[in-house]
């Protein structure tokens, strides 16, 4: 197994909770290390930035509202399978169909207001790092 990296965000909701160490000890508990992590309030453009993909979508207003709503946790996870590892972890987007004992299952109340991001493919990995940290701010373990 290769080991990945993956990126996440702690939204608004999850920040606005004091839920940010409940969330980074189950990244932990799952083989996740965390070896970037810095806390934002994003602009307008720097979530519109992030979320182009869903321009035109009927939720991308309402989502970039939320997301500029209140300070996020971004963070890159390194680990054996970090992208799947960590979307198993956080739970299905809806969180009515999220698995008991998820981020969202526990913490999630809608869609929209569900907790925590995460990247879904490599290519997405790769580029959502590269939109929030240099390469001078990630520090993989050396032990
Ligand atoms: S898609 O179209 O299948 O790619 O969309 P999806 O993966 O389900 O969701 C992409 C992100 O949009 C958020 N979302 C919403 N925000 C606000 N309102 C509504 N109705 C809504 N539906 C989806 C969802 O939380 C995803 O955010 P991220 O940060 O990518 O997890």
């Amino acid at each position: 197994m290769t080991i990945e990296r993956t990126f996440s965000i702690i939204k608004p909701d999850a920040v606005g909770r004091n839920l940010v160490g409940d969330i980074y000890h189950r990244f932990e508990n799952a083989g996740l290390q965390i070896i970037a992590a810095k806390m934002l309030h994003l602009s307008r453009e720097q979530a519109e930035g992030f979320y182009a993909e869903h321009q035109g979508k009927p939720f991308y207003d309402p989502l970039i509202k939320f997301m500029t709503s209140g300070p996020i946790m971004v963070q890159v996870l390194e680990g054996e399978d970090a992208i799947r590892r960590h979307r198993e972890v956080i739970g299905a987007t809806d969180p009515a169909k999220a698995q008991a004992g998820t981020i969202r299952a526990d913490y999630a109340s809608s869609v929209q207001q569900n907790a925590v991001h995460g990247s879904d493919s490599t290519t997405s990995a790769e580029r959502e790092i590269a939109y929030f940290f240099t390469t001078e701010e990630i520090c993989p373990r050396t032990r």
